[in-house]
């Protein structure tokens, strides 16, 4: 049996989906049945259902408000992954917990490998690390899996608002000096699952493949979901927000490829499969 937090965010949701699909046993839970910060009762619910493996997709992701409530964002990333990674001890479960690009310092223009520079600009790529470090502690039997720029059916997110504004608006202005890669939550969760039932622990990357600008991703969105709106391309200086976004988030999947994992498709093809879904 697997045990998955975070159902009703855009990842948990597919985790689930694809678990089902493939007739393994799980349970998608969020934070009506389970609050994670509530330490005594994720013990206590993780002993008594026991699963042999948690994937922990539950998390605090407003990044631009997580900088002005750092508590409740740590309270949430660091110690209620702390408090699953604990219960997975004390019954010898695997682990899988959900980082990000957010970790890194976002500066060059080659991809961070997994042990690349960690320096986060934000409170919530802080606590995200801190996060990883928690899970790193107190288990062995873990998987750290960094992800970037996610999108899925069950949820908000960067796809879904460019198709509602370009249906407005005849043109947006887009960043165009943040390079990283967009992640479909249906194409990552089979990885997910394979790393679940494998024993080939560690700290790994994975997205879909390839690197575009978010202003190029905006572009194929609104060419291929046929909006007429003009994509502007403007820097980040011109769109000043709370917290501080990573300009490079380009991740080596090496640590995928020397593990015999398979890597996603491309974001193109992603975008293309995601369009239909959403129809
Ligand atoms: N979205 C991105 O672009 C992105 C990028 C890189 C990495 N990630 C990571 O990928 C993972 C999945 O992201 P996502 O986009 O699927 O997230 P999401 O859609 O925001 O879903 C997160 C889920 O966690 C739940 N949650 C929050 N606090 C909780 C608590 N105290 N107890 C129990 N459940 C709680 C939320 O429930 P409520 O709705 O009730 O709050 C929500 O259903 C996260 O670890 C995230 O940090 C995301």
């Amino acid at each position: 049996m697997i045990l998955v937090t975070g159902v009703n965010g855009q990842l948990g949701f597919d985790v689930v989906k694809e678990l089902t699909k493939r007739n393994i046993e799980c349970l998608g839970i969020d934070r009506e049945e389970l609050d994670i910060t509530d330490k005594d009762a994720v013990g206590k619910y993780i002993s008594n259902l026991k699963p042999e493996c948690v994937i922990h997709c539950a998390a605090y992701t407003a990044v631009d408000r997580a900088e002005d409530e750092e508590e409740i964002c740590s309270k949430v990333n660091v110690y209620g992954t702390e408090n699953i990674a604990n219960a997975c001890k004390n019954i010898d479960a695997k682990m899988i917990y959900i980082s990000t690009d957010y970790v890194f310092d976002g500066q060059g223009d080659t991809p961070f490998e997994v042990n690349g520079n960690i320096k986060p600009h934000s409170i919530y790529g802080k606590t995200k690390y801190e996060g990883e470090l928690k899970v790193k502690e107190i288990l062995d039997k873990y998987f750290v899996v960094r992800i970037s720029w996610v999108f899925g059916v069950n949820g908000n997110n960067f796809i879904k608002t460019m198709i509602r504004l370009g249906k407005e608006k005849e043109s947006l202005n887009v960043v165009c000096d943040q390079i990283g890669s967009p992640t479909y939550t249906a194409d990552l969760a089979p990885l997910l699952c394979d790393m679940a039932l494998s024993e080939k622990y560690g700290t790994y990357h994975a997205t879909n493949e390839g690197y575009c600008s978010w202003a190029e991703f905006a572009s194929e969105i609104m060419k291929r979901a046929g909006l007429n709106c003009r994509v502007n391309q403007i820097p980040t200086s011109e769109y000043p927000a709370k917290a501080a976004r990573p300009f490079n988030s380009r991740l080596s999947k090496k640590s995928l490829v020397d593990n015999g994992f398979n890597l996603l498709p491309s974001w193109e093809d992603a975008l293309d499969r995601y369009l239909i879904e959403l129809k």
